[in-house]
This record gives structure tokens, sequence and C-alpha cells, in this order.
């Protein structure tokens, strides 16, 4: 397997990358965000429960979205790899990560890390306020919010994989095709080792 998480902060361009990484090298995508979003939708408990959090740009509890993670890996056992994406967001998210890929025999192979400055973050994020419906685009007291979460609870993940060796930075401005570029040129020796 081969697996690889998607790592920057809330408008770093991790939805759009991972579309076409999982096209090219045949991963499945887990976004974290997007399953919340789904529960959210269809309005079961856990998504009714993680929308008061989301709505503020809070993080909803490890326990809910590290057994999301856990129902989807089990779901896949088919999987040529994965490819993480707003996840894991805490330490100990990505402790219970390493343990889930440790039990299935595997691990994460790369972490790509999108930088990208604040104030064009804030732009991408008020711009795509505009079309997305998302309750945590629309307000820009929330997206402060979620830069500063970023900040306090996720970097900290980055030195994590620091730790391990595994950590690739990625310069994250410019057009989508050049970043994704950037990206494939990290990944590729990976697959040839
Ligand atoms: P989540 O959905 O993961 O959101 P996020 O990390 O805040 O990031 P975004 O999805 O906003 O940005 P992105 O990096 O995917 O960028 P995108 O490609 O869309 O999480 C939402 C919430 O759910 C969290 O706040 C939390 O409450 C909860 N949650 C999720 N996972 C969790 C976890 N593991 N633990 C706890 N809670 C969790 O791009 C952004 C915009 O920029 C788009 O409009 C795009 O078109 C545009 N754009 C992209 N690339 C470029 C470019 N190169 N140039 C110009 N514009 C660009
Ligand atoms: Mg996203």
């Amino acid at each position: 397997m081969f697996n690889l998480v998607l790592f920057g902060p809330p408008g770093s361009g991790k939805g759009t990358q991972s579309e076409k990484l999982i096209e090219k090298y045949g991963l499945i995508h887990l976004s974290t965000g997007d399953l919340l979003r789904k529960e959210m939708k269809a309005g079961t408990p856990l998504g009714n429960e993680a929308k008061s959090l989301i709505e503020k740009g809070q993080l909803v509890p490890d326990e809910v979205v590290v057994g999301m993670i856990s129902s989807a890996l089990d779901a896949n056992p088919d999987a040529k790899g994965f490819l993480f994406d707003g996840f894991p967001r805490t330490i100990a998210q990505a402790e219970a990560l390493d343990k889930l890929l440790t039990l299935k025999k595997t691990a994460i192979h790369a972490v790509l890390f999108l930088m990208v400055n604040e104030e064009e973050l804030i732009n991408r994020l008020v711009g795509r306020a505009k079309t997305s419906g998302r309750l945590d685009d629309a307000d820009p007291e929330i997206q402060r919010n979620r830069q500063a979460v970023y900040k306090n609870e996720t970097l900290p993940v980055a030195g994590y994989y620091q730790n391990q060796d595994k950590v690739s930075r990625v310069e994250g401005e410019g057009t989508i095709d050049e970043i994704f570029d950037r990206i494939c040129s990290n990944i590729d020796p990976l697959l040839e080792a």
C-alpha cells in the first residue's frame, strides 16, 4: 500500500489537489471534513453533534474522526492506498492513525505540506464562501478562528511527522497545475524507490 497525508492550513488547497492526486495514483480519498459534511447533510446524530463545532471553526472530538477513519479503512480492504486530507489534525489523531495502519501492516509513506501565506488563505476562503454554502466559510471571524485552531492544535502534527522524517514542504501558491506538479515531483521518487 502507499499512503499519503496532504497537510496544510484551511484553504491551502488540500481538497483541490486531492482530486487530482487520487486520479493519478489510484488512491482512496479520505477527507474527514467531507465525511462530516455528509453526516451533517444526512442529519445523523453524529452530524448534528459536529455541526455546532464546525460552525464555530472548532475541531470535533478526536474519537469521532478516528472512528470515521477506522470504518473507512475497514470498508476498503483492497485499496492500493489512501490519501488523508484534513486528518490527522491533532497529535492524538496522528498516533491513532499510526496504530490503525500498523494493524493493517502498513504506514504513512509521506506527508506533503502545502505552504500558503495567511492573507492568501483568507482571500481564497472569502472567494469560496460565495458558492460553497459552507457555514464555516461565511464569517471572517470564524475563518480567523479556524486559522488559530490550525496553528495551536494542528501545526504540531507536522513536527510529529518531521520526527519520522516524512515531511516534504511544497510551495502552495501558484496555479493549481503548478502546485500539482510540485507535489508529484515529491511523490514519484518514493514510488520508484
Ligand atoms: P475541512 O473540510 O478539512 O476544512 P479545512 O481544513 O478547514 O480546509 P478547507 O477544506 O477549507 O481547505 P482546503 O485546504 O481543502 O482547500 P481547498 O482545496 O478547498 O474541515 C472543516 C471542519 O471540519 C474543521 O474546521 C473541523 O471543525 C472539522 N474537522 C474536519 N476534519 C477534522 C479532524 N480531523 N479533526 C477534528 N475536526 C475536523 O481550496 C480552498 C479554496 O481555494 C477553494 O475555493 C479553491 O478553489 C481555491 N484554490 C485552491 N487552489 C488554489 C490555487 N492554487 N490558487 C487559487 N485558489 C485556489
Ligand atoms: Mg478541504
